[in-house]
């Protein structure tokens, strides 16, 4: 995928996500006036978020392999008038350009422990920038249901590759993100916490909710037709193309939710 049509996504996708998004922030109780890291900071849709948390005296570091997310990032933050309060640097999460404990609070999410890279190292990485007694969290989208009425369709859906991507089939599941407790106690942290924060959305849905969705549904399950019963593909492309009249999102009493779950822990 292209850097445009990356970031085009992550701003349409940000209507769905960011009151989740800002429940799992508070849950961390950032301390007013700190400074952290946002690794894998995309954009930097969060990296907003995070600065509200901490206030004017704080500082956050974005930092992204992307230099076009960056660029973006610097842009919507100098509009913002947050530029003093939020900087961006490149750089690779599995080296980090950065001296051992350098942020009170490290953060990531749908980055490391969720992509295909090597988790232990990245967040070996993560953990040495964090001083004493920080906070270090991953979080990653965990799970949704977005076809009411069809259980079975989206379990099947779920079933396929892109279903459990990017976890992939044979991968050791110690390496599934929902292992990311055993990931905080091999590196030694304490007070490691996890939790699932929903967010739930219904009919009528506000046209930026509308369109997130429909992305959303077009992305989530891409090349499943080899995996489907002929039914299935039917059904499929009756439910989840914008252009059926049968489009799930046309339902009067459409409701769907997804989790993101967050994992977190504290230097000792
Ligand atoms: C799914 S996006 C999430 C962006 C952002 N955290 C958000 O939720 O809006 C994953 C981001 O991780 C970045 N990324 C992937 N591997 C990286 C690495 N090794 N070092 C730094 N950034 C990386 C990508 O460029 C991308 O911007």
């Amino acid at each position: 995928m292209d850097a445009d049509t990356y970031i085009q996504r992550l701003k349409v996708s940000n209507s769905l996500r960011e009151s989740t998004l800002l429940e799992m922030v508070k849950a961390l109780h950032l301390p007013a006036g700190s400074s952290g890291l946002d690794a894998g900071c995309g954009v930097g849709l969060q990296c907003l978020q995070l600065t509200r948390e901490i206030g004017p005296a704080g500082h956050i570091t974005g930092l992204d392999i992307s230099a076009e997310m960056l660029d973006y990032g610097r842009e919507m933050v100098k509009k913002a008038g947050l530029s003093e309060r939020i900087s961006f640097r490149e750089g690779d999460i599995g080296n980090l350009p950065f001296d051992d404990s350098t942020f009170d609070w490290v953060w990531s999410v749908d980055c490391v422990g969720y992509g295909p890279w090597d988790t232990m190292k990245l967040l070996g990485e993560l953990v040495r920038v964090l001083k004493p007694g920080g906070i270090v969290s991953i979080a990653a989208w965990s799970s949704e249901k977005l076809l009411p009425g069809y259980p079975r369709l989206e379990a099947r859906l779920g079933a396929t590759a892109a279903g459990m991507a990017p976890f992939v089939q044979g991968k050791n599941p110690e390496l599934h993100f929902y292992r990311g407790l055993g990931w905080f106690r091999q590196l030694g942290l304490k007070n490691i916490r996890a939790q699932a924060f929903v967010g739930s959305v219904h009919a009528p849905l506000d046209d930026d909710v509308r369109q997130a969705l429909e992305e959303l549904i077009e992305m989530r399950w891409p090349g499943v037709a080899s995996e489907l019963s002929p039914e299935d593909i039917a059904k499929f492309q009756r439910l989840c193309l914008p252009d059926s009249p049968d489009f799930i999102l046309n339902l009067p009493d459409y409701y769907a939710f997804f989790t993101y779950t967050m994992f977190w822990a504290v230097k000792p």
